[in-house]
């Protein structure tokens, strides 16, 4: 076996080719594919973004890890705007090259390995684990955090609002949850990234000062642009949180030279500076998801969870790759729940993230 084998073969099998058959089914209704099985921003990147982006092209030295300070500014001033979080500084802050790198080689870049734990939610985003495997940590899913055994656990994610089931953390868990982990020396990591996008519950950072009573020892939140902004063809996402484990986190990037492009820098300044585009957004957002909702509940769904994020967590009491199946056959593709774990094996992820003509279409279908 190679080395590059070896390394792949600590990988679970990549579960999106199973979906395969039920895509070309999709494709083949006469009305096209109504594509909701990804949570891939499909409006454009708003204009005062791409302008900064333009305007910082001619870039042709290395950019820093740690970014501008123009960027971390943007980044400190919109933690303590919009997540209520005090006193912010530079050290508290750094870029990353989107969430999902950051996901799966922060256990690595914890320095974690065999004999440490990472814990997840029951039902989670794949990469929470796919990071402990990387690093040949051993992983465990929790329903209750505070339940777990603190024995060799180092790494607590948090995800709220959930992928794939759209659940708030209230704050009231959040702090419990917060203090548990301070209490058993356990870094907790909070990621926030569909945090603008709460419909029937307001989403809180594990920042604000009622959860971390003002301090960042031990707590990480993790942010993305991708969702918010439009962003995730740029790669722009940020970390906040524990001066000192980000000045590790710091000092390893750099030497692995895990910078974000210097155009990418002056578009996140753009973007964290203003907050229109994020409403006008999520106005697109709820409409397309009031109108699914009351579609899926029409055709005889149940949903769960769901007041927040890009998904809707929908069931028919029935085999997930049934409803997927079934949804096929209207040329309609969602994500079956057991891509996010077994608990989810009854569910389906539908994701808000088509145009309004392929929504209108889905709609239609399940009339
Ligand atoms: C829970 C969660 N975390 C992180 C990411 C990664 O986002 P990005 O890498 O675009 O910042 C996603 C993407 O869908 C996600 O659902």
């Amino acid at each position: 076996m190679s080395v590059v084998a070896g390394l792949s073969g600590r990988l679970p099998t990549f579960p999106w080719d199973k979906l395969e058959p039920y895509k070309a089914t999709a494709a083949a209704h006469p009305g096209g594919i109504v594509d909701l099985s990804v949570g891939t921003p499909v409006d454009p990147v708003p204009e005062l973004i791409q302008k900064a982006l333009i305007a910082a092209a001619d870039s042709p030295g290395y950019p820093t890890v740690w970014g501008t300070p123009e960027l971390r500014d943007a980044i400190t001033g919109w933690c303590e705007r919009r997540l209520g979080a005090r006193d912010v500084t530079h050290r508290n802050v750094l870029p990353i090259v989107g969430s999902k790198e950051l996901v799966a080689w922060l256990p690595t870049q914890l320095g974690l390995g065999p004999g440490d734990v990472v814990a997840y939610p029951r039902l989670a985003y794949p990469t929470y684990e796919v990071g402990a495997r990387l690093a040949r940590a051993q992983y465990v899913a929790y329903d209750d955090p505070t339940e777990l055994d603190p024995a060799g656990l180092k790494l607590l994610w948090l995800n709220s609002p959930s992928n794939p089931t759209g659940r708030v953390l209230s704050k009231e868990e959040l702090t419990r949850t917060v203090a548990w982990a301070r209490e058993h020396g356990v870094l907790l990591v909070s990621d926030e990234c569909y945090l603008e996008l709460g419909w029937e519950a307001e989403p809180v950072s594990v920042l604000h000062p009622d959860v971390c009573g003002g301090s960042y020892e031990g707590i990480v939140a993790v942010h993305s642009l991708s969702k918010r902004s439009n962003l995730a063809g740029y790669r722009a996402a940020f970390v906040a949180g524990d001066a000192a484990v980000l000045g590790d986190l710091l000092q390893i990037r750099k030497h692995g030279g895990m910078m974000t492009s210097a155009p990418t820098q002056a578009a996140v300044v753009a973007a964290l500076g203003d907050d229109q585009h994020v409403r006008e957004q999520r106005e697109r957002y709820l409409a397309r998801r009031t109108a699914l909702r009351d579609a899926l509940l029409k055709h005889g769904f149940r949903i769960e969870h769901s007041e927040a994020s890009l998904y809707l967590w929908a069931t028919r009491d029935e085999s997930c790759w049934d409803t997927v199946g079934h949804l096929a056959g209207l040329g309609i593709l969602v994500a079956p729940g057991d891509f996010y774990g077994p608990a989810g094996d009854r569910f389906v992820r539908v994701a808000l993230t088509a145009t309004d003509e392929r929504v209108a279409a889905a709609v239609e279908r399940l009339a």
